[in-house]
């Protein structure tokens, strides 16, 4: 059973490849959306969590998920945390949140993947986001094979993610979201939004909650790139892995 989070592809791409043909993918998102929070894990499956870090701490979306999960048998319990750079203490903080839901947290895995936070800087593109790709899949093989093997590993570094976590709750804000006239009204932002916090009226978006997770799906993946952050992010990069297929 493997539960995953994303923005803008990368977790979404590393579940489909360590996922086994039968195994079930559950959104996490989609799952605190329709309250599902009690889950039975087939015998003998892994228990996976695949998503991104967010200021070396874990989204939002995913904290609220975990907070409230139950499951029934477990097995081997793994995290897999995409990053453009570290995943500092997020998975110390996973591990917590999962111990006080009686979950064992076994091992977590950094998988290093094309950086998507355009909202604090220009990130790259063209040859740098094609070489990351390349290695990400390489990394995620060797990472498939320690899961097979059932490796554990001690986990560490809470406390910098308590640290990340409160920067985070001070930058979840809505406010700086707005969108140009470029915009053709075609919805994929208010579709794509795991939050649900943005909603179209009279043909444009509009975020509709004060505070989100801040996964950059709607502006990344607008395929106008009509939605900005303040003025910084005109000119800056926009980024989604392919597996999305560019939506
Ligand atoms: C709000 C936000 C905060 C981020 N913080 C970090 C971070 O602390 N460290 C890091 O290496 N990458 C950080 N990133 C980059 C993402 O974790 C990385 O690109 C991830 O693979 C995106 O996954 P996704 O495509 O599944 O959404 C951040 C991205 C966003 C949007
Ligand atoms: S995805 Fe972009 S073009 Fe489509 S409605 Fe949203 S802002 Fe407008
Ligand atoms: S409003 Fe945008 S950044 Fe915030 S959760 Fe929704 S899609 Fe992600």
């Amino acid at each position: 059973m493997l539960f995953y989070f994303t923005g803008t592809g990368n977790s979404l791409l590393a579940a489909h490849r360590l996922a086994s043909s039968d195994e079930k993918l559950i959104n996490m998102a989609d799952a605190v959306n329709s309250g599902k929070f009690s889950y039975i894990v087939p015998e003998n499956e892994n228990v996976g969590f695949v998503f991104p870090v967010y200021f070396y701490s874990v989204p939002d979306i995913v904290e609220r998920f975990c907070r409230r999960l139950k499951l029934k048998n477990q097995n081997y319990v793994y995290a897999v945390i995409t990053c453009g750079g570290s995943i500092g203490g997020s998975g110390g903080l996973l591990w917590e949140m999962l111990s006080k839901r009686n979950i064992e947290l076994y091992n977590v895995f950094e998988l290093l993947m094309p950086d998507n936070a355009m909202l604090f800087y220009i990130i790259p593109n063209g040859s740098e986001v094609s070489e990351r790709l390349v290695n990400a899949e390489k990394n995620l093989s060797g990472i498939k094979n320690k899961i097979s093997a059932h490796e554990i590993k001690v986990i560490k570094g809470r406390a910098a993610a308590k640290i990340g976590r409160t920067a985070y709750r001070l930058f979840r804000s809505t406010k700086k979201f707005c969108v140009d006239n470029s915009c053709v009204g075609c919805g994929l932002c208010a579709k794509n939004c795991p939050d649900k916090a943005i909603e179209m009226k009279g043909g444009k978006p509009h975020w509709i909650k004060d505070a989100c997770t801040k996964c950059t799906a709607c502006i990344n993946r607008c395929p106008s790139k009509a939605i900005q952050y303040g003025k910084a992010t005109v000119k800056r990069n926009r980024y989604v892995n392919p597996i999305l297929g560019g939506k």
